[in-house]
């Protein structure tokens, strides 16, 4: 017998194009992990869906939404965060994070920081993370065993640098002992998947260009075509990073790192600031998702991704925090962020000019849209099913409740679209009361559940 769990209330997801739907007072089946069903409470084949199940309500004021998916964590970073961002990015590698992530060498240190930030992310309702952790595989592996002891669904990546550039104390040995490392830590994830059923998957992670030999990026692009696993890595975040990439291969970083087969239909990549129309091209039709990093992109890109653009043309988009380039690890915030980047993007570039001559037209992303990304967008960037509140999707779910405990200034609104800006826009950790994920409570009582 499957373990059955009915959900009952009102919830916002998107539908198949994207679209914010309230579900006013609905059931949601969920068998082992799965919703089997969605439906009206009153549809008169609801207590047959129901039967003999646990049923699990909500009170008036509380509402579902999906979990959150975060497309972009330096889980190591977090233990720097919310600092030195007064830096141009390759200062800020050499001077603060590569010296912090050799740090991870040392397996107690790592599994401290890893915990508090799984904990971290759950209680703010993320609960898929695509991360990078560091070059070393076994310290890496504490953050898959982070992930799976919080229940957080983790897809985890031992970061690959290997170049000449890259400092002596934080690195590589070479090229094949960089690919064979990443071989060895694949098939330890999958084992552990296997083993215990956590949702943990591993990552073939080139950290960028600018850190890996040819050698190195040719490597594990094969080891991706051989295994079809996950890939990741920076791609055109900032000028100094594309010109370098173009400097060294002739190209644009996208179609470099589509040379050595790294783009396709579970690679993610961050920033993608730099864009020319042929990239995009490119990200769409080999299905590659852009992880959208606002806040990061203020600080090291100086820019803001053209998100609309790449959606228009069929690209999958996502969000990430990139801690600690962002410095925010709630993805309620890079929603927000991405909102508020939009607007300068659109229209307040050079306010001496006269408006219509402006910003980048057509480049607005409402609060429905990038609800849309930060759930929907990342489960469809990752091919999972995850991000909607549908039949044939994950229970990953945040109870949100906007009356009890910590309210919100919710007085008279009645319309369920309203309700959502205001949850969207105003919402504090204090307003998430659970979290599930694939069906387990992960969050209990607004306090992360632990030993699991
Ligand atoms: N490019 C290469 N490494 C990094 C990193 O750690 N953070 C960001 N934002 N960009 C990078
Ligand atoms: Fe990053």
């Amino acid at each position: 017998m499957p373990d059955r769990t009915v959900f009952r209330g009102t919830a916002f997801s998107c539908d198949a194009d994207d679209r914010v739907q309230a579900l006013v007072d609905h059931l949601f089946v969920v068998e082992d992990g799965f919703i089997t069903a969605v439906l009206p409470a009153d549809d008169p084949a609801a207590a047959e869906a129901v039967g003999d199940a646990e049923a699990v309500s909500t009170q008036p004021g509380q509402y579902w939404l999906p979990g959150f998916v975060d497309l972009h964590v330096h889980a190591p970073q977090w233990a720097q965060a919310g600092t030195a961002l007064d830096l141009p990015l390759a200062d800020w590698l050499r001077q603060h994070t590569f010296p912090l992530e050799a740090r991870f060498a040392d397996v107690d240190f790592a599994r401290r920081v890893y915990a508090s930030l799984v904990a971290e992310l759950l209680a703010r309702g993320t609960t898929t993370a695509l991360y990078f952790a560091t070059v070393h595989p076994t310290s890496s592996l504490e953050l898959v065993l982070a992930c799976a002891a919080a229940g957080q669904r983790g897809l985890v990546g031992k970061v690959v640098m290997d170049g000449p550039d890259n400092p002596d104390f934080y690195k590589d040995a070479d090229a094949s002992a960089a690919v064979a490392d990443t071989g060895w830590f694949i098939r330890r994830v999958q084992e552990l998947r296997a083993a215990t059923g956590a949702e943990v998957y591993p990552v073939i992670t080139p950290r960028f260009i600018p850190s890996c030999t040819d050698e190195a990026l040719a490597g594990l692009g094969a080891l991706a075509r051989d295994l079809g696993v996950h890939v990741q890595s920076h791609c055109a975040e900032s000028d100094w990073e594309s010109s370098h990439v173009r400097e060294r291969t002739g190209r644009s970083d996208s179609a470099a790192l589509d040379g050595f087969g790294l783009l396709g239909e579970r690679s993610v990549l961050a920033h993608c600031v730099h864009l020319d129309d042929d990239d995009v091209a490119l990200f769409a039709s080999t299905g590659t998702a852009v992880a959208h990093c606002p806040l990061s992109n203020a600080f090291f890109g100086d820019a803001v991704a053209p998100v609309r653009r790449y959606a228009r043309a069929g690209v999958d988009v996502g969000l990430g925090t990139d801690i600690s380039g962002g410095f925010d690890p709630s993805l309620w915030s890079a929603i927000r962020q991405t909102v508020t980047s939009s607007r300068m993007l659109e229209s307040g570039v050079d306010a001496a000019q006269p408006p219509a001559a402006r910003g980048v037209p057509d480049s607005r992303v409402t609060f429905e849209q990038a609800f849309a990304l930060a759930t929907a967008g990342g489960g469809r960037s990752l091919s999972l099913p995850i991000g909607r509140l549908a039949e044939g999707y994950a229970w990953d779910a945040q109870l949100i409740d906007v009356v009890g405990h910590r309210p919100l200034p919710i007085f008279d609104d009645d319309e369920p679209e309203r309700i959502l800006q205001r949850i969207i826009t105003l919402a504090t950790p204090a307003n998430i009361r659970a979290v599930w994920v694939q069906g387990r409570k992960v969050v209990a009582d607004g306090e992360v559940v632990v030993g699991h």
